[in-house]
């Protein structure tokens, strides 16, 4: 059956959460540490609309939510909010079947639509050679390299930073 992709909704929340409780207990793809509440996840949908700089977009598999690609906000201080920070997850049963690029591409599509959105970073751990390939098939530039960056299950890890820039 073919993968919709649409927007996220409240109902999506309790599969996105165990998607990505799943890397975060397994995996130093996310820098996340502790699982993820349903009530963390309710308080993180709430900044999402349909237009402007914070979107979600879900892929939908036979009635069962596989994955998003969501736009976030990128720092706090309010120079950078034309800058977004991606985020993407695909439930760990269907990686490598295109997924991934359908839903990342329908988000920064509707991105590429939006004035108040300037720049879309992706903060990438390495090794990971799928989110390497998908960014840099998607667009993304490499731009910078945060050595070391993060500390995960007793080891530092190294994030690289991708940029889209969204051609206006
Ligand atoms: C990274 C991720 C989002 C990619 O999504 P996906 O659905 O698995 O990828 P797709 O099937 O859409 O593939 C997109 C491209 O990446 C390539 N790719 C996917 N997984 C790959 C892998 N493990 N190694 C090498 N290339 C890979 C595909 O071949 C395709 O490129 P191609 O068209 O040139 O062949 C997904 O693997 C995932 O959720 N991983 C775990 C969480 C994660 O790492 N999130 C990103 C954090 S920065």
């Amino acid at each position: 059956m073919d993968t919709l992709i649409r927007r996220g909704r409240e109902s999506d929340l309790p599969a996105l959460r165990d998607i990505l409780n799943h890397y975060i207990l397994h995996t130093v793809v996310t820098f996340e540490m502790v699982e993820l509440s349903l009530e963390n996840r309710k308080t993180w949908f709430t900044q999402f609309r349909e237009k402007g700089r914070y979107q979600l977009m879900v892929a939908e598999k036979s009635g069962a939510t596989i994955g998003y690609a969501a736009s976030l906000r990128f720092h706090q201080r309010p120079a950078y909010g034309p800058s977004v920070m991606t985020s993407i997850y695909i439930h760990p049963e269907y990686l490598g079947q295109g997924v991934g690029e359908q839903v990342y591409s329908s988000l920064l599509d509707n991105l590429k639509n939006e004035q108040e959105v300037h720049r879309a970073y992706g903060l990438v751990v390495l090794p990971n050679q799928g989110s390497v390939r998908l960014h840099e098939k998607l667009g993304f530039q490499a731009v910078g390299l945060l050595h070391e960056g993060g500390y995960k299950f007793g080891k530092y890890h190294d994030v690289r930073i991708y940029e889209h820039r969204l051609e206006k």
